[in-house]
């Protein structure tokens, strides 16, 4: 990563410029032994407000600079082989911000996807949608459809964007439609596994997180993913968002290929 040039400097002004895309740095990218790799990395893309106010710009600047910096983490996704990436696009509790900021999200979330779907596809990528139907923009929800049917033969990756995303909504539109289904008699009761509950998520073909990574500093989860979080490594880096990029995505999963995982499990190893 480049303390002094964020993706959007190094990719110009032009928001239909093609971006730097998989095999496209000047580095190329950690070479990971088998199962080193998180399968599915979340990110949460905080300080965006924060880094374009500390340069006197409007907060929707920085909104925009973290699209250069989602293209350019995506393509280095793909270079690392990680196979699904979440990202915190828009929360069920950012409907508390300005009503201008809100607008200008949905209508910016419509723009990205409309200007970079042709690019995700060349790039393999799948772009797909995690959230609630209710209150949100109709244009976004069209938008993200479409990015969908365009790009669902892909298999490189799945860009999974979490828009009026929230945990906790989550679970309970998973508890909602559980208990309906043991109403009309189709679930027992007692037969209600975490497999069941699993299978009720939004998408529930995508595996847990294996890696979180939030930017800016913050040291919270903020109701993301609050069920496939269950086992994750969580990161947290300074960096605010729109100065993230691939070089700063290798950093973590060189770290994480470090990490020891025991999902509960112990290891009974005495030193002498
Ligand atoms: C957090 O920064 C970032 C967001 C809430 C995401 C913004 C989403 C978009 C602009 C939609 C479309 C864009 C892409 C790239 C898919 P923050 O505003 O919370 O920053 P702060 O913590 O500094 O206030």
């Amino acid at each position: 990563m480049s303390d002094v040039l964020t993706p959007m400097d190094r990719a110009g002004a032009d928001p239909f410029a093609p971006l730097a895309g998989p095999g496209q740095w000047h580095e190329p990218a950690p070479v990971f032994a088998k199962g080193e790799v998180p399968a599915h990395v979340a990110l949460v893309m905080d300080g965006n407000g924060r880094w374009a106010n500390s340069r006197g710009l409007a907060r929707t600047e920085g909104h925009r600079a973290g699209e250069y910096a989602l293209m350019d983490t995506i393509a280095g996704a793909i270079d690392a082989g990680v196979r699904y990436l979440s990202v915190y696009t828009f929360s069920t509790e950012n409907w508390k911000r300005s009503p201008q900021e809100v607008r200008f999200i949905m209508s910016y979330a419509t723009d990205v996807l409309a200007r970079r779907t042709g690019q995700l596809k060349e790039w393999g990528v799948h772009v797909r949608w995690s959230g609630r139907q209710p209150r949100l923009w109709k244009s976004v929800i069209t938008a993200l459809q479409r990015a969908d049917e365009q790009t669902r033969d892909n298999s490189t990756l799945d860009l999974i964007m979490c828009v009026n995303y929230g945990g906790r909504a989550e679970i309970t539109d998973a508890a909602r439609d559980i208990a309906r289904r043991v109403s009309e008699g189709s679930l027992r009761a007692e037969g209600v596994t975490e497999k069941t509950f699993a299978r009720h998520l939004y998408l529930p073909d995508v595996p847990d997180v294996d890696l979180m990574i939030r930017t800016s500093g913050e040291q919270r989860i903020s109701n993301y993913l609050l069920w496939q979080l269950a086992y994750a490594e969580m990161m947290f880096v300074d960096t605010p968002w729109p100065a993230f990029d691939r070089e700063a995505l290798w950093d973590c999963l060189l770290q994480y290929a470090g990490r020891e995982r025991r999902f509960g499990g112990a290891i009974d190893a005495v030193h002498r």
